[in-house]
């Protein structure tokens, strides 16, 4: 097989064979296949599309690359979450105690924050003495007996995805349905899941901007997942604006502990409880989708959502007071508002400028090298569609740097207010079988 006669093949439109993408997936990984010959493999792809058959090939031979984490001494159906990455997006931290505590198996493997995106281990490392750093025989003991674990991902994952994702990024090929749903499935795929429940984000903080393309990555994921035998399906939400209220590591353990208290904000319960009934439903938990909902709504209220996070905390050396007592998180010295120039209604919010006014406090990393600072960022006091007066603080900065120009000037140009009336935006959109 020649790498050239499988560039013509898809520069002309035509469908590679199985045998052909496991050649390429190969030898890209081992060397066989430079850069250039893939770069213009990927461009070609860009342009012709792949079918659902070549699609799920691909993710496949992505997954069979490195290693694949064994869950199978985890008892029950592992229903794994993935979000395609948002602002503000705590979801993790209430959604995995609160599935567990019904007793959906969640292992979860996460992954740290770049850029104005936070990750859920940076998160979970606000609690003090948390770790992630546990063991495979560990993690699947913790799972089967607590329900819960969640580590850092570690081994040698989907080796092929990295390296095609670093190519892609600079040979302006990322932004292609079939190779952005293989990329996240085949690391799914590798980490054990049976079912997949995917959390795809639209508007102007997400990855997609229009409703139409996330509806698309949607329904290619879900395509590749149930052709693969993991039984899987998508909720669309809304990324117009951060979810929930608060931006930060710290700030943000607390509104996830809020929420499974059965206060916080409302977009964050709703959001928790659509993609918790579906994994409950998922892994047979729950004989349809809405009594899935109403045993979640029962373990908020009897509080056996949050046992099962204190439980979880203290599993992973964690300080798990802090549930009862979130004062003990980390706290940061200044607390600075930012008050609205003008009055009358906030018609957009711009998640990336938000979860840049984060970054540029300390809660993420400019670089991957960066240290973070847990006990800073932002509490947003006034959401799409709320009304506000001049003068009135928007956003309370939590901030251990008291020179913070860069950052109010950041998030007032992140805000719009009209002197119109806004409407609340929807936050569930669609779900994608
Ligand atoms: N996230 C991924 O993991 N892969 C992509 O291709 C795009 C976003």
């Amino acid at each position: 097989m020649r790498m050239v006669d499988i560039i013509e093949k898809k520069r002309d439109g035509l469908e590679l064979t199985k045998e052909e993408i496991q050649f390429v997936i190969e030898g890209y990984t081992n060397g066989d296949i430079p850069e250039y010959q893939m770069s213009a493999l990927a461009m070609a792809i860009f342009f012709k599309d792949m079918s659902t058959a070549e699609r799920a090939e691909l993710t496949m031979s992505m997954v069979k690359s490195g290693d694949q984490i064994d869950l199978s001494a985890v008892e029950g159906i592992k229903v794994d979450k993935h979000s395609t990455g948002g602002v503000g997006d705590k979801t993790t931290i209430a959604l995995a105690p609160l599935v567990a505590a019904l007793g959906v198996p969640v292992a979860k493997m996460s992954g740290r924050g770049l850029g104005h995106t936070g990750g859920t281990i940076d998160k979970l490392e606000a609690i003090p003495g948390f770790s992630v750093e546990i063991e495979t025989d560990k993690f699947i003991e913790l799972v089967n007996k607590n329900k819960l674990a969640v580590v850092g991902q570690t081994g040698n994952l989907t080796p092929a995805d990295k390296k095609l994702y670093g190519l892609r990024d600079v040979t302006a090929t990322v932004n292609s349905i079939p190779l952005i749903a293989s990329s996240i499935m085949s690391k799914k795929i590798a980490s054990g899941a049976d079912a997949i429940v995917l959390d795809v984000k639209t508007g102007s903080g997400a990855f997609m901007k229009e409703l139409d393309q996330s509806k698309e990555l949607a329904k290619a994921m879900v395509e590749i997942g149930n052709s693969l035998g993991r039984n899987t399906m998508a909720i669309i939400s809304d990324m117009n604006q951060p979810l929930g209220l608060t931006v930060g590591n710290a700030l943000e353990v607390k509104e996830a502990i809020d929420m499974l208290r059965g206060e916080g904000p409302e977009d964050l319960r709703e959001l928790c409880l659509t993609l918790g009934s579906q994994m409950v439903y998922l892994a047979n938990q729950a004989s349809s989708v809405q009594e899935a909902r109403q045993k979640l709504e029962e373990v908020i209220s009897s509080g056996k959502a949050l046992e099962t996070l204190k439980t979880f905390i203290e599993a992973q050396n964690g300080d798990p007071s802090i549930v009862d007592d979130p004062e003990k998180l980390p706290k940061a010295k200044h607390l600075i508002e930012v008050k609205a120039k003008e009055s009358g209604s906030v018609s957009a919010i711009v998640a990336d400028k938000i979860g840049t006014a984060a970054m540029l406090l300390g809660a993420g990393r400019a670089t991957k090298e960066s240290e973070i600072d847990l006990a800073v960022g932002l509490v947003l006091n006034k959401k799409i569609g709320d009304k506000v007066e001049a003068g009135d603080s928007i956003v309370t900065l939590h901030s251990n740097n008291e020179d913070v120009q860069n950052v109010i000037d950041m998030v007032l140009n992140a805000y719009s207010i009209t002197s119109e009336n806004v409407e609340k935006p929807t936050l569930i959109y669609d779900e994608i079988h």
